[in-house]
């Protein structure tokens, strides 16, 4: 279980320095009247270390708090010019990439094997600058308009006043949202326990937009299957494990790349031509849904493998900052609401967790394309233009052009007042009919033994008759022979 330390002995021993490359005298002793005296404040080398201590903590993620990652290279196998025109996607382009592994709800130091939806968080170090996909390892969301993302997670959180998580808080928000039905299948069914990070698939989730060299455009989903297969955890293991080696998964992805075993995903699409959006049988933007492989089947893409794990922790993972704002030519957004909210949230986040200057971080910065921009100063400015190169734009000095052609050129036709209702103009915009699809003609009759026993655990935390009740209904709307059983084994126990 204990992975083994990487450092080998040096042979000889540097001086140690201040912060300023000044040699110090002692790491064992402070400055001291005498040996047994005050201590003196001008020891500043003593504290130079104890304030430098106290700081090296930052904000941990207000979600997907823990985690880990690692190195590798994506490389693109298929054709799919006739689609995006991004270098990325290009056949035999490879790209280095970046992709953390996340659990969503606990803090830091939770355990890797508690139930929760995974993160997927890929950042490819293209040649026209940074591209992230910011993914989980479910196709679907609990919510389909960013508005309700705070309450949605402030109901997984703690309650404010005993600091506990609540059964009665979670069940409480997902009854009231039933568009939560579908992801919340996912997330009680084997998913929600995956063996390892390296055994479990991604998602890009959202719709996204592709453009070609010709400006069509296209409307995409991304999917990553796992070469290792995916597998699950036992819910008695998973707990087991929460206590003896919370970090399981995050030592399971160092130890895999250690001894060469470098974790593999094949990568397709998901392709819908721009003008079917608007007449397909449900939102193509409501990520809540799946589109089923018989109307759009997955198209290959490429093939990304792992095989570098970070030399410091912190400085390469913690650091680390994913946004789905991070597009380049070829790629774009789309009408997706959760989206929309998405690439407002996270270069803000980041401003707040890692500092204004987030983007110098090497991590960060594009490593196969240069930046040229006009943003300036701030705390913790590293990089910056030649003193020559103007301040400004448009200048008549010879700096950085905008290129109207180089944007992603995506975009799409609205109109309407502005409003805030549902989009439900599609005749299968509902809640729960790919909830049950899921349950009834996905999930094999182990998987549907195990999610029904999961829910009945759950069914019998909640303690409020209410929630309880809406608990029953919500189930039943999923699937009625399933809330019929939920609530007879549920009123059994209890
Ligand atoms: C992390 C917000 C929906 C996947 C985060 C962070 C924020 C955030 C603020 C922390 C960022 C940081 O500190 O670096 C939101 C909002 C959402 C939303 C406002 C809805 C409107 C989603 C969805 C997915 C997702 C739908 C997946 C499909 C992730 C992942 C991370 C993350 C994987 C961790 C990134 C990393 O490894 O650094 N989210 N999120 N989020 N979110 Fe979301």
């Amino acid at each position: 279980m204990t992975t083994p330390h990487t450092n080998t002995p040096p042979t000889t021993t540097p001086a140690t320095t201040t912060q300023s490359g000044a040699p110090v005298a002692s790491d064992e002793h402070s400055l001291t009247v005498g040996a047994d005296g005050a201590t003196a404040l001008h020891d500043r080398y003593l504290v130079e270390k104890l304030a430098q201590f106290n700081r090296e903590r930052i904000p941990e993620r207000v979600v997907h708090a823990k985690g880990g990652g690692a190195f590798g290279t994506f490389r693109a196998t298929a054709d799919v010019s006739a689609y995006t025109r991004a270098a990325v996607f290009q056949p035999g382009a490879e790209t280095e990439t970046l992709l953390r592994f996340s659990s969503v709800a606990g803090e830091q130091g939770s355990p890797d094997t508690w139930r929760d939806p995974r993160g997927f968080a890929l950042k490819f170090y293209t040649t026209e600058g940074n591209y992230d996909l910011v993914g989980n390892n479910t196709p679907v969301f609990f919510i389909r308009d960013g508005i309700k993302f705070p309450d949605f997670i402030h109901s997984q959180k703690r309650l404010p006043g005993s600091g506990l998580r609540d059964a009665d808080m979670q069940w409480d928000f997902w009854t009231l949202s039933p568009e939560s039905a579908h992801q919340v299948t996912w997330l009680m069914g084997d998913r929600g326990l995956p063996k390892s990070w390296r055994h479990m698939q991604g998602y890009g989730s959202h719709t996204y937009q592709w453009i070609n060299a010709e400006g069509e455009r296209f409307w995409v989903k991304y999917h990553f299957a796992s070469r290792q297969g995916v597998e699950r955890l036992d819910a008695a293991d998973a707990e087991r494990i929460a206590g003896s080696d919370a970090d399981m998964h995050r030592r399971d992805l160092h130890d895999a790349i250690e001894r060469g075993d470098f974790p593999t995903w094949d990568v397709s699409v998901q392709i819908m031509p721009y003008a079917e959006a608007k007449d397909y049988r449900f939102n193509p933007f409501d990520l809540t849904k799946v589109w089923p492989k018989a109307d759009y089947p997955r198209i290959p893409l490429g093939v990304l493998t792992l095989d570098k794990n970070p030399e410091n922790f912190f400085a390469q993972i913690e650091q680390a900052t994913f946004s789905p704002s991070n597009t380049v030519p070829g790629i774009d957004l789309s009408p997706d609401k959760m989206l929309m909210a998405r690439v407002f949230s996270y270069p803000d986040a980041h401003r707040y967790r890692v500092g204004t200057n987030h983007a110098d971080l090497p991590v960060n910065a594009p490593h196969a394309a240069p930046r040229n921009d006009y943003t300036r100063d701030g705390s913790a400015r590293y990089s910056f233009p030649p003193a020559s190169a103007p301040n400004y734009a448009p200048n008549s000095f010879g700096g950085p052009a905008a290129d109207p052609a180089a944007a992603g050129a995506g975009s799409w036709q609205n109109d309407g007042e502005l409003v805030r209702v549902a989009a439900t103009l599609h005749a299968e915009d509902d809640d729960f009919g790919q909830a049950g699809t899921l349950y009834r003609d996905v999930y094999d009759e182990g998987e549907k033994a195990r999610f029904t026993d999961t829910l009945v655990g759950q069914g019998e935390s909640i303690t409020i008759d209410e929630i309880r009740e809406r608990f029953f209904i919500y189930w039943t709307n999923v699937d009625a022979g399933l809330g019929a059983t939920l609530r007879a084994r549920v009123n059994a126990a209890s």
